[in-house]
């Protein structure tokens, strides 16, 4: 327990979380229910929800993992914004009062867990994997090399989480249940920056009636993002692709360099494990 005097900037106060409760076995509505939790300085809503269950109500459904933001778990609406319970701090919401509900656009399986499913599917549809230009399994996997700016072409993109904040912040995803959305999209402007990626059909599956089109440019993806991946801009840069087309793919195998120089302070790579 950390006292006052280890830790004198310490606040504690009795907050009020109105927290949607759904069953779909048992009720035929949602409600909102009242709790009162005793919040301490740097307490976080995905900590003050643990609160809940193990104080107040054992009930109470919400999914988590990782607790530090990495996972993509714990999305939800607080107070009318899709957060990461994990990676919000409740005073941080300057609030008396924390309103806390599954996240819009995905049916709910139980109280604070929404169903994923269109999410992971949306995203599988995009190919989203490198794919070479010589697909054969008996092919000796390769190490291929890229430049910083190379790198820097799609790394902002490659943060994401697939936590499904954007699409939940999404207006077009709200009243086109078709439209891949934003998460799909940003991830499909990823692959093609990748200069190791040399898909053909990548481009067509996004440019479509419900693809890359549909987006607007309302922008709440972005804002809702935790990681700053910006999928409206990606968006945006997919159609650019489209219609000017992309930079001929460059990336050679690591094997093609000649007496490649390896910098100082890197040890060695670790001995094959699998021999050939
Ligand atoms: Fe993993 Fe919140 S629990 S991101």
């Amino acid at each position: 327990m950390v006292t006052d005097k280890e830790f004198p900037d310490r606040k504690e106060k009795n907050i009020l979380f109105r927290v949607l409760r759904f069953d779909p076995e048992k009720d035929s509505a949602p409600r909102t229910q009242e709790y009162k939790v005793p919040v301490v300085t740097g307490m976080t809503v995905l900590e003050a929800l643990y609160y809940i269950k193990e104080h107040l109500d054992g009930s109470l459904a919400f999914r988590c993992s990782c607790r530090m933001g990495i996972c993509g778990s714990c999305g939800m609406f607080i107070n009318n914004m899709p957060r990461l319970a994990c990676h919000t701090q409740v005073f941080h919401l300057e609030t008396g009062t924390v309103e806390i509900k599954p996240l819009p656009n995905y049916d709910i399986i139980r109280d604070l867990v929404p169903d994923l499913t269109p999410l992971f599917e949306k995203h599988n549809s995009i190919k989203p994997y490198i794919i070479k230009e010589d697909e054969s399994l008996d092919k000796e996997p390769e190490e291929y090399l890229q430049s910083n700016e190379e790198l820097e072409e799609y790394l902002q993109f490659a943060y994401c989480l697939k936590c499904g904040l954007c699409m939940s912040a999404c207006p077009t995803v709200a009243s086109d249940k078709e439209f891949l959305g934003p998460q799909p999209l940003g991830q499909a402007y990823r692959y093609l920056a990748d200069n190791r990626d040399c898909s053909k059909d990548r481009k067509l599956l996004v440019d479509n009636a419900h693809g890359v089109w549909r987006c607007h440019m309302a922008g709440a993806c972005s804002e809702a993002c935790p990681k700053g991946v910006d999928p409206a801009m990606g968006a945006q840069l997919l159609k650019k692709k489209i219609i000017f087309g992309g930079r001929k793919k460059t990336a050679k195998p690591a094997g093609t360099q000649i007496n490649p120089e390896r910098k100082p302070n890197i040890s060695n790579a670790p001995e094959r494990t699998i021999n050939k």
